[in-house]
């Protein structure tokens, strides 16, 4: 097959026409798909259903230490919670802190503490000329939100097969003292899909920020999303590394179960170290007199451990798995060998990363709405919604089903080559 990048005017010209008459077919049909947000299916939700049956009036309401779940207490999570989620986050129990149903609300309630209070006692952030972020980009688009709220300036960090440019991370965090974070995906990365290699967590640990108060934003939304039962990624542990390099407070770890029992129905988790823990409780003691431990001891009498967490996320993976196969196999098919985009096959996630020939993205999205596929913003994943390439599409393929996925991709795939097809000509 040519590559659309050797092709002539004429060739090209051809082409689009070609193409242009499928596009009028597609549109004549009338879809109406969304592929917006990395939304757990119906199928997944389903699953967890029986969650609902593991408490009723006549439940023992009790943790296993007798505390009342019904009752105040446990500001820090029952304790039984906190062991599934430490599990989970492949921590210390005495390292967790259960929190309410959203982790990115942590993630914001971590950064406006920061912004009023400092961190350990440091000058709060609102005092400062000037507060930095470093932001792997393409990244979770609600990280950057945050970030960009509080006013707080973003630099963008390219990614790739290993985790974030670390000659650029040390470069800015050794030297710049206004550079007080980094927002990291660092498992089934959204959206790119990869593992952070353990040379990169290695240098994450190895770090010595110019600023006392930096902490390493490390979003393991996906640390048991696998897609495959027999791949599995590993990181290592960067709360570990972090000790080990001299460094125990540099990293604050957030997860949550949204992606694993009901996303905004969940429960959440920060694991950092004692001493960050123990300033987080001092703050949090008087902003919230504890979470929902109802739903914490739900979720335990229903996972029962970790080895129920991942049972059920083996489930998951066999549903997630023809819906990514579907995208996979039409880009695969179709586009290999065009030289017009390039995309990486995720082990996990939510997420396939796409990106088109520089300048494209924007109309392949627009293209596609037009034929009535929805996908996340051109930019989206990018601080300020701007990807300086126009390049990077982020497709979501967990929501709709494997059939609709498959339509989807082809309608995507169409709008792709359309969009090039009008870009080459545009240059020549
Ligand atoms: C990287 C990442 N972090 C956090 C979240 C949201 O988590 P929660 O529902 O716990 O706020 C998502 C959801 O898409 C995500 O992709």
């Amino acid at each position: 097959m040519k590559s659309y990048q050797e092709m002539n005017k004429n060739e090209l010209l051809e082409l689009k026409a070609n193409l242009e008459s499928k596009y009028k077919e597609e549109k004549a049909k009338g879809l109406s798909l969304n592929m917006a947000r990395g939304k757990p299916g119906i199928s997944q939700l389903e699953l967890a259903m029986p969650m609902l049956n593991v408490l009723n009036s006549s439940s023992d309401m009790n943790t296993i230490l007798g505390n009342d779940t019904r009752n105040y207490g446990d500001l820090d999570g029952i304790g039984e919670c906190r062991r599934l989620m430490a599990d989970m986050m492949e921590v210390e129990k005495d390292n967790v802190i259960v929190c309410g149903n959203s982790s990115l609300n942590i993630m914001y309630d971590t950064i406006a503490r920061s912004m009023a209070f400092g961190v350990n006692g440091s000058t709060p952030w609102n005092k400062l000329d000037k507060v930095k972020f470093l932001c792997p980009v393409p990244g979770y688009d609600r990280h950057f939100k945050i970030t960009e709220a509080f006013g707080i300036e973003m630099i963008n960090i390219p990614m790739d097969e290993n985790g974030p440019d670390m000659d650029l991370v040390e470069k800015y965090v050794n030297n710049d003292e206004a550079v007080k974070g980094i927002w990291c995906v660092p498992k089934y990365s959204n959206p790119t899909g990869i593992s952070y290699s353990d040379e990169t967590v290695k240098r994450f640990a190895a770090l010595t920020p110019a600023a006392p108060d930096f902490r390493i934003y490390w979003d393991n939304a996906y640390c048991i999303h696998h897609l495959y039962e027999d791949v599995h990624d590993k990181i290592l542990n960067i709360l570990d590394e972090c000790e080990k390099a001299g460094h125990p407070d540099m990293v604050y770890i957030f997860a949550s179960t949204s992606k694993i029992s009901f996303p905004g129905s969940g429960i959440s988790a920060i694991a950092t170290s004692k001493a960050n823990l123990d300033f987080i409780l001092s703050k949090m003691t008087v902003q919230t007199i504890g979470h929902d431990k109802i739903n914490q001891l739900r979720h335990v009498r229903f996972f029962k451990d970790i080895n129920g967490l991942k049972a059920h996320m083996k489930k998951h993976g066999e549903l997630l798995r023809p819906k990514f196969e579907a995208v996979l196999n039409e880009l695969d098919a179709e586009l290999t060998g065009l030289e017009i985009g390039s995309w990486v096959k995720p082990r996990g996630g939510y997420f396939v990363s796409f990106n088109a020939l520089p300048g494209c993205a924007k109309n392949i999205v627009a293209k596609c709405k037009d034929l009535g596929v929805v996908l996340t913003g051109a930019g989206a994943t990018y601080p300020y919604g701007k990807d300086p390439l126009d390049s990077n599409i982020r497709i979501a393929p967990s929501f709709p089903t494997p059939e609709e996925m498959a339509q989807a991709a082809k309608i995507f795939v169409l709008c792709v080559k359309l969009a090039s097809v009008e870009k080459l000509l545009e240059d020549k």
